[in-house]
């Protein structure tokens, strides 16, 4: 398998956007940048990523750890570029995390998903991470779309036959 071609067509399934936190094992929080965040189940409520294994804040996510789920907005593209570097401290700018023992908050996200590592699966190179949603947020806003390595916006209205298949979709899901 050609892992450019693989890379190009995954990516080609477009993606809201988001930065998952937690305490971290060490004395510093973690945030990670993640487009694999997919819902899995409203009863029991559960939802999962995926986490590369050779990434640097794994060790957060152990068994019943906490950790939250921040659905970025249109205009927080620089903040998933900074949670997309590794290696070096992401939380440089405050020592919050001293008096705040619960996953950090990305302020300004359209919605924060608070959850437990419910379960850990293997998924090749990546850790496939199962949480069980213990709360939500969330508030009126644009959201950031991903598509073919490239951050973009939503484009609500898609020509007036496609209107009727929104809200069917809408009729659907709600
Ligand atoms: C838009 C976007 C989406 C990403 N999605 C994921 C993802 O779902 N899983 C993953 O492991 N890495 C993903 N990454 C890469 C990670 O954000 C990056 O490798 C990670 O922050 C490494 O940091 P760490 O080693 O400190 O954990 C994504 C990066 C970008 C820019």
């Amino acid at each position: 398998m050609d892992d450019r071609a693989l890379r190009h067509v995954f990516g080609l399934f477009t993606t809201g956007v988001t930065v998952v936190t937690a305490v971290g094992p060490g004395p510093e929080p973690v945030g990670v940048t993640a487009n694999s965040v997919t819902s899995v189940s409203l009863e029991p409520p559960l939802i999962l990523w995926c986490l590369a294994n050779k990434s640097t804040s794994l060790g957060a996510f152990g068994l019943g750890a906490p950790f939250a789920i921040h659905i970025l907005a249109a205009h927080q593209a620089d903040i998933a570029l900074h949670f997309a570097r590794s290696g070096r401290s992401k939380f440089e700018v405050a020592d919050w995390w001293r008096s705040h023992p619960t996953p950090p908050e990305v302020e300004g996200a359209l919605a924060r998903i608070d959850c437990r590592v419910d379960a850990l699966h293997d998924g090749g190179d990546h850790t496939i991470i199962v949480g069980a949603v213990t709360g939500l947020q969330a508030r009126a806003a644009a959201p950031l779309v991903f598509h073919a390595s490239r951050f973009g916006r939503f484009e609500r209205d898609c020509g007036a036959g496609e209107a009727d298949a929104v809200s069917q979709a809408r009729d659907v899901w709600e």
